[in-house]
């Protein structure tokens, strides 16, 4: 595999805390990967990695250039050739994501970018270039990662690998309120609809489908609160430490 043109770099200010650790946190989307993620690296003054954000980001520019979403050569090609780049502010407020340069945070999180991101992050090839670049973003330690392939196939040493879920009804509630205050207006029972049809696409793809790998800690956080879940991780981490 080869990570070609693209350009993926991260920008931090933190220092690592003495024992460097990666840790993989996996689960389907709305059971609050990211924002366990974020909290658990700016504890330990970690990297955080989002990488369903750069699925995203690859889904944006197919979208953006026009690209026809049946014709998968060109969707790798486009993908190789980019930079997507994931940066985290001084001020540890939300992460900036760039393609070729534009802020397209805002933009990738809309329910057109969630809708198509299943079937671009199930192509081969973009998956190739996108775990490619992630290996060598967790190459120096010191790393939170979040995703569905991270325990499994992206960072399959790991030392410390979380596996986080909810039932699909409290995750499509979460969901509307991260819409709502985006300001969007969706129906809730389209987006359990769509909170479904994106676990079973997840899942059953061929390539690196959703899973929890053998060695990870299931978490569910139906009833635990963000706080909860964070201090439970960052426990976990004494551990290893
Ligand atoms: O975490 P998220 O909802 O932002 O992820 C968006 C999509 O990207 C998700 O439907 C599946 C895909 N994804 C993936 O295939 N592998 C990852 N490591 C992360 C995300």
């Amino acid at each position: 595999m080869n990570s070609g043109d693209n350009e993926l770099t991260t920008i931090t200010t933190s220092s690592a805390s003495p024992k460097s650790l990666v840790i993989a946190i996996d689960g389907p989307a709305g059971a609050g990967k990211s924002t366990v993620a974020r909290r658990v690296a700016d504890a330990l003054g970690y990297l955080y990695i989002d990488t369903g954000a750069m699925y995203r980001a690859a889904t944006w520019l197919v979208l953006a250039q026009n690209v026809n979403t049946q014709d998968l050569e060109s969707i790798v090609k486009l993908v190789a050739a980019a930079s997507i780049e994931l940066k985290q502010s001084l001020d540890g407020g939300p992460q900036t994501v760039l393609v070729n340069g534009k802020d397209v945070s805002g933009e990738i999180r809309t329910q057109q970018i969630s809708r198509l991101v299943s079937p671009i992050s199930a192509i081969p090839g973009v998956r190739q270039h996108l775990v490619v670049a992630q290996q060598q973003l967790a190459a120096a330690g010191a790393v939170v990662m979040d995703g569905r392939d991270i325990g499994t196939v992206v960072l399959p040493k790991a030392d410390l690998k979380i596996f986080l879920t909810a039932s699909a009804e409290i995750r499509a509630g979460r969901r509307l309120k991260d819409l709502e205050a985006a300001g969007e207006r969706p129906d809730e029972a389209v987006l359990l609809h769509e909170i479904k049809e994106r676990d079973r696409l997840d899942s059953t793809r061929a390539v690196a489908p959703l899973r929890q790998a053998q060695d990870a800690i299931p978490l569910n956080t139906d009833n635990l609160t963000i706080d909860d879940v964070v201090s439970r991780i960052l426990n976990l981490c004494k551990r290893q430490a």
